[in-house]
């Protein structure tokens, strides 16, 4: 028995099968066209080309493992969040997505806040307007494409679209319509309310399932173009933080996991909706059935470093990956860089300041400071800005037994090592560190009920590898480097009201 987990994305789809023991048979990515961005701000995709990867990749998985698509017994899909994907009467795309990252829509956040009510709009979908969520894209194509948005007869999320595309049904889960500030999150069913306040009509929505359940079969045109069998059951899925978590066995309260990517993510199961009054968290269902989740966003995690490789160099060429290079280079200078600190707001700032204006700044250099400083001040700014998100957490009183790490915060033996300094706590990293493929092949796998509950199937198949401890002296210097690393936000927002 095996299961397909299948992640859409930004920077291409991964196609993930395991079996019934949770072990990775194969896997597989194909890249996507990197997104188009015409003007300061716009990110922009043709889901074509994500359904040209889906099929790609599905089928080098399977030829990877040496199997037929009749021997998957079920198929998961999770994927990039908040994106605008419209069709017209004939199910055709009308206009490129508009995707996740594309923060052009402060406009009509702003409107939309004023005709709903800020306090309003928190208490119906528990969390505020932001760019990055999907009705504020609908809004902007509405006002400035009205020709398009005339002919939008449906719309949905970017794997919700993949999945369409596989088996001609439209459907989404209650995770992945978080994100669109159209789902009453506290009650996971559309919000009448705010759909009134948009002037949509909730026939434009794809039907809301849970996670695990089965939402569709592989239609025969799905069969011929990835080499799966019609009639394959394929469950909701979830967005690629919820799946991702999943992977990671963050599925209860207490749990908590801290991924870095190209953006930086802490992530806390929860048992209600635990709402920020402030919005500066997102609250979330969750992709287990009757779960929530809260979730802090740095948007340039990975991506700091990822600036730095790419304006500065990875150091002399050799045969190692460049960010190893990197590591390298920052792990001969001491914690603390030598009083040097980077806050990472190179892309604005989701939490804790929601502040899109927001910028970066590298504070407290001199001339003995070396590359290695401004890396090592780089991997820590990082996690001081993931740190954020857990001073919220217990404002919040949301509970932090155990931390997971994720992503290439986990890979780097530095990194790891930093974040538990910076955290002040004990961190795990789990066996299959496979991302959010590995948590959507889990969620197929409750679907066909080869495990009963999404809890049940973690316990089962989710195993903690490593865990790295605090060094107590480094960790009283962070708490002290944290204070300072605060003071930055603020200093650079005089800065720029004096028009420095
Ligand atoms: C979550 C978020 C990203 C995207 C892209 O709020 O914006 O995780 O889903 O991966």
């Amino acid at each position: 028995m095996y299961l397909l987990g299948i992640d859409i994305g930004t920077g291409g789809t991964r196609a993930l099968i395991i079996n019934e023991k949770g072990d990775v048979v194969s896997s597989a990515t194909e890249e996507h066209k990197p997104f188009a961005s015409p003007r300061i701000g716009w990110a922009e995709q043709n889901p074509e080309d994500w359904w040209r990867a889906c099929g790609q990749a599905v089928r080098k998985a399977l030829s990877g493992a040496n199997l037929s698509g009749s021997e998957i017994a079920c198929a998961g899909f999770s994927g990039q969040m908040h994106g605008a994907v419209m069709l017209d009467a004939r199910d055709r795309v009308v206009r490129p997505a508009l995707i996740w990252c594309d923060v052009r829509t402060g406009d009509q956040c702003r409107c939309f806040t004023e005709k709903v009510g800020a306090e309003r709009l928190i208490r119906l979908a528990c969390n505020p307007a932001l760019p990055n969520f999907t009705l504020t894209k609908f809004l902007w194509v509405r006002e400035n494409e009205p020709e398009n948005w005339q002919q939008v007869r449906s719309v949905m999320l970017p794997k919700d679209y993949v999945r369409f595309r596989l088996t001609g049904d439209r459907a989404i889960d209650t995770a992945d319509a978080s994100g669109t500030l159209l789902l009453d999150v506290a009650n996971r069913r559309w919000s009448s309310e705010i759909l009134q306040a948009a002037e949509m009509d909730e026939s434009l929505l794809p039907k809301l399932y849970e996670s695990p359940e089965i939402c569709g079969k592989v239609s025969a045109a799905g069969a011929e173009w990835t080499g799966l069998k019609a009639g394959t059951p394929v469950v909701a899925g979830a967005g690629d933080q919820a799946a991702g978590a999943t992977g990671m066995g963050i599925v209860a309260p207490g749990l908590v996991s801290a991924t870095i990517g190209t953006s930086g993510v802490v992530f806390a199961a929860t048992d209600r909706p635990a709402l920020d009054s402030k919005g500066r968290l997102h609250t979330f269902c969750h992709a287990s059935p009757g779960r929530w989740h809260v979730m802090g966003v740095t948007q340039a995690a990975g991506l700091s470093l990822r600036w730095f490789r790419d304006q500065f160099g990875a150091g002399a060429e050799d045969g190692r990956d460049p960010y190893e290079r990197l590591t390298d280079e920052a792990s001969k200078v001491p914690p603390g860089a030598d009083g040097l600190l980077w806050a990472p707001y190179l892309m604005g700032e989701r939490t804790p300041h929601l502040d899109p204006d927001a910028r970066g700044a590298l504070i407290g250099l001199t001339a003995s400071h070396t590359r290695g400083h401004v890396i090592r001040a780089i991997l820590e700014g990082v996690a001081f800005s993931l740190k954020d998100s857990f001073t919220l957490f217990e404002e919040m009183d949301v509970p932090v037994r155990r931390i997971r790490l994720g992503g290439g915060g986990a890979r780097s033996a530095l990194w790891r090592q930093i974040q538990a300094d910076v955290y002040g706590r004990e961190v795990e990293i789990v066996e299959a560190e496979e991302g959010a493929a590995y948590g959507a092949a889990i969620l197929a796998g409750v679907g066909i009920k080869q495990w009963n509950s999404v809890e049940n199937a973690c316990a089962e198949v989710v195993r903690v590898a490593r865990v790295v401890s605090p060094q107590p002296a480094v960790v009283d210097q962070m708490k002290e480097m944290y204070q300072s690393y605060r003071r930055i936000y603020g200093a650079m927002c005089t800065i720029k009201t004096n028009g420095l």
